[in-house]
């Protein structure tokens, strides 16, 4: 009969160990075990960039990279984009379950009523070069956000928490709005509590004081669809370094503050802003070919294009191209997009990327979803960090009432010299 173990044999000693499997996995620490002398540290196992550690059991999202499936609390990423919105995906994240119309309405009504940040945090944002990058200026303004809420370092206390959470999720549409307004030289925009989260977010951005703002309801519900495509995707580089921050107990704006600066980078959620780039610089379909060669030629990369987990057609990229079609015919078609398709019809049918499993990923089609609706491109990775909030908030916590969790501390293999003595500057 089948056994739920594994039967390691030490070829150095000949010994032969067994340890449990659970979920097709093994626990590092039952390695440690593994001994050639009584006194060795023990076995490890090596894995930079973790591609093959888990570092966490959960139950917030699920995907299955070789489908293309991406589940949030086990509903299908199709559903919810079609049938819910982003207020209601952020509960069902935190909560695990869908809510009732009153946990909605109440839900609602208190994000929408702590969106106004303290008027220091606006004195602060307005200290920055006119020219500072968006996501710069998001990331300190979250780290700051910690020294107007010290009761936030109360980590262990669920009410403090939840707190800190209504205030995040509430507040970052409206610090990623004025770091817009202040790139553009543009006075800030206060929150309207009567629109709803995109709506709102929309008026902070456009509004120019000409009266009641009234959003355009097919950009104020394309939007409302990124956000719940973006709310979160298990243990990506920003959401373990959530984790990590926050398995030291530091207060969730300073862990926040990390996470989204390893969203900042070009491999992660600065990947829009990147393709949005490479598209402008490729500038016509007819340099597609030449452009495609250099990528083959590993000079770059085709940004936008694979995953460490989805070796398939990511099913965020196949909605955002639907929302696509809906945002320009409000906007007009943008002449990028057929550079974007020229590149993925190539890339799918080109063996280079077949054999590799590289498919548009969900920041290949946003950008161009992004900039048809006016936003600069600098723009794009704030607009991926506003919606991945309530993701790194949920994580956090369900890393902190996780009894198996401590803090997180990886080791390493020493390399370097040998103990050596001390060779004063004159001799050396
Ligand atoms: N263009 C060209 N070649 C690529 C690309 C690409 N975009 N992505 C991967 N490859 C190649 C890579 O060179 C490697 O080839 P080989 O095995 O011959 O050395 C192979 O494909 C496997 O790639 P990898 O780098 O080992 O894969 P990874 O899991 O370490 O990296 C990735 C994943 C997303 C960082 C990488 O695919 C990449 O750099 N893509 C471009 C940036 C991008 O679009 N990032 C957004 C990711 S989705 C949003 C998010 O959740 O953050």
């Amino acid at each position: 009969m089948a056994q739920n173990t594994l039967t390691i044999t030490d070829n150095r000693t000949g010994e032969t160990y067994e340890v449990p499997v659970e979920y097709d996995t093994i626990r590092a620490m039952d390695l440690r075990q593994i001994k050639v002398q009584q006194d060795d540290f023990g076995m490890m196992s090596y894995d930079p960039a973790f591609k093959n550690t888990v570092s966490t059991k959960s139950t917030i999202t699920y995907i299955d990279g070789a489908k293309g499936i991406l589940r949030y609390r086990g509903y299908p990423i199709e559903q919810l984009a079609e049938q819910s919105n982003y207020l209601e995906v952020a509960y069902l994240i935190l909560n695990g379950e869908l809510p009732t119309q009153e946990q909605y309405d109440e839900w609602e009504y208190v994000i929408l009523h702590h969106t106004f940040v303290h008027e220091s945090t606006k004195q602060l944002m307005q200290a920055f070069r006119h020219d500072a990058h968006p996501m710069g200026m998001f990331i300190s303004t979250i780290a700051a956000m910690s020294t107007f809420y010290p009761e936030s370092r109360d980590v262990l206390d669920p009410d403090t928490r939840l707190k800190q959470i209504i205030r995040l999720v509430a507040k970052v549409p409206t610090v990623a709005a004025f770091s817009y307004r202040h790139s553009r030289g543009l006075p800030y925009v206060y929150p309207d509590n009567d629109l709803s989260y995109t709506g709102n977010f929309l008026n902070m951005l456009d509004n120019m004081r000409q009266g009641k703002y009234e959003p355009d309801p097919v950009l104020e519900r394309a939007l409302d669809v990124l956000f719940i495509l973006h709310a979160d995707h298990e243990q990506n580089c920003g959401t373990a370094t959530m984790r990590v921050i926050g398995s030291s107990h530091s207060d969730p704006y300073s862990a926040m503050a990390g996470a989204a600066a390893a969203l900042y980078g070009p491999l992660h959620g600065g990947a829009n802003e990147a393709v949005l780039r490479m598209l402008l610089e490729i500038g016509d379909v007819k340099n597609v070919p030449e452009f495609m060669k250099g990528v083959k030629n590993r000079e770059r990369l085709l940004m936008g294009f694979g995953h460490r987990v989805y070796k398939n057609y990511d099913p965020r990229a196949k909605i955002i191209k639907k929302i696509a079609d809906e945002v320009f015919e409000v906007t007009g078609r943008s002449p990028l997009l057929d550079i974007a398709l020229e590149l993925e019809r190539i890339a799918l049918e080109d063996d280079f990327f077949v054999s590799r499993n590289l498919y548009p990923n969900v920041d290949f089609y946003s950008g161009i979803i992004y900039q048809a609706m006016r936003f600069p491109i600098a723009m794009f990775p704030v607009l991926f960090a506003i919606p991945r909030t309530i993701g790194w908030l949920s994580q956090w916590v369900e890393m902190l009432n996780d009894p198996e969790q401590k803090i997180a501390r990886p080791r390493q293999i020493y390399l370097g010299y040998d103990e050596r003595d001390y060779v004063p500057m004159s001799e050396r």
